[in-house]
């Protein structure tokens, strides 16, 4: 089964429309060559979503969303919903981002509901697990992302899971410009894998695609994206410029 490589750019709570619009146009000109090869999608923060998605049409760059709310509408000041991104163009929508787990309480069994409105919506989760420093040097990563998985793909049908993504992204490695190693990386996705064919099936779990997350650059990122189960990535930092973006997306296999 190959899988084709998906490179996504997180933008985090960054850019005004205006530097949105810029950067969104460089990102589509830099990656309009990979078209077929592999599929790229770039999260701008919601005010920016209209704007940019006009930006996007008729071009390989999806429109993701870095978060949503569980419910279609009603009295949830501040947020917004899976409907409502949908109407404006986006695709995927990325959730259980560990800095929404770690600043805005989020648990499992909230993005397990919003994987529920995503689908409903008609977009595509991008669902993200990953283990603290602590965590790792405590020896749990594989149960941390093991039940951080389950949680949020708790009652999917192996068809709708099909489409899911997973990002793994340890925390400890986001923003730091400390990377996984790409056998450190390997290890925890291969499992990942292991656990979806738990969950749904060998076939299903063939499917997915797993990225991989944190503080990957231009010069890191071949060597990630050359790892058996490492299916693309889920890029912060580097993905706010759109040569260093595209870079990466060049080096996916
Ligand atoms: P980083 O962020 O690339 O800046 O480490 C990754 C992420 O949080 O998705």
């Amino acid at each position: 089964m190959t899988r084709r490589p998906f490179i996504a750019g997180n933008w985090k709570m960054n850019k005004t429309v205006a530097e949105a619009l810029a950067l969104a146009r460089e990102v589509r000109n830099a990656v309009s060559q990979v078209r077929e090869r592999v599929e790229v999608a770039i999260a701008p923060p919601f005010t920016a979503l209209h704007p940019v998605a006009k930006v996007l049409e008729d071009s390989n760059v999806a429109l993701a969303a870095q978060n949503c709310h569980a419910s279609e509408s009603g009295a949830f000041t501040g947020e917004v919903s899976a409907p409502m991104l949908k109407e404006l163009g986006v695709t995927w929508v990325i959730l259980g981002h560990s800095e929404r787990r770690q600043f805005f309480g989020e648990t499992d069994a909230g993005v397990n509901r919003k994987v529920a409105a995503v689908l409903k919506a008609g977009l595509k989760p991008i669902v993200c697990v990953g283990e603290t420093l602590e965590e790792r040097e405590a020896g749990k990563t594989l149960t941390v992302v093991e039940t951080q998985l389950k949680g949020a793909l708790q009652g999917f049908s192996a068809a709708e899971g099909a489409g899911f993504v997973v990002a793994y992204e340890p925390v400890w490695a986001i923003g730091t410009g400390k990377t996984a190693t790409s056998r450190q990386a390997q290890e925890v996705h291969a499992h990942l894998r292991a656990l979806l064919a738990g969950v749904w099936n060998q076939e299903t779990a063939a499917q997915v695609r797993i990225q991989y997350g944190g503080s990957v650059k231009a010069d890191n990122a071949a060597e990630l994206l050359g790892q058996a189960d490492i299916d693309g990535a889920l890029v912060g930092g580097a993905s706010l410029k759109a040569n260093d973006f595209a870079a990466i997306v060049k080096a996916a296999p």
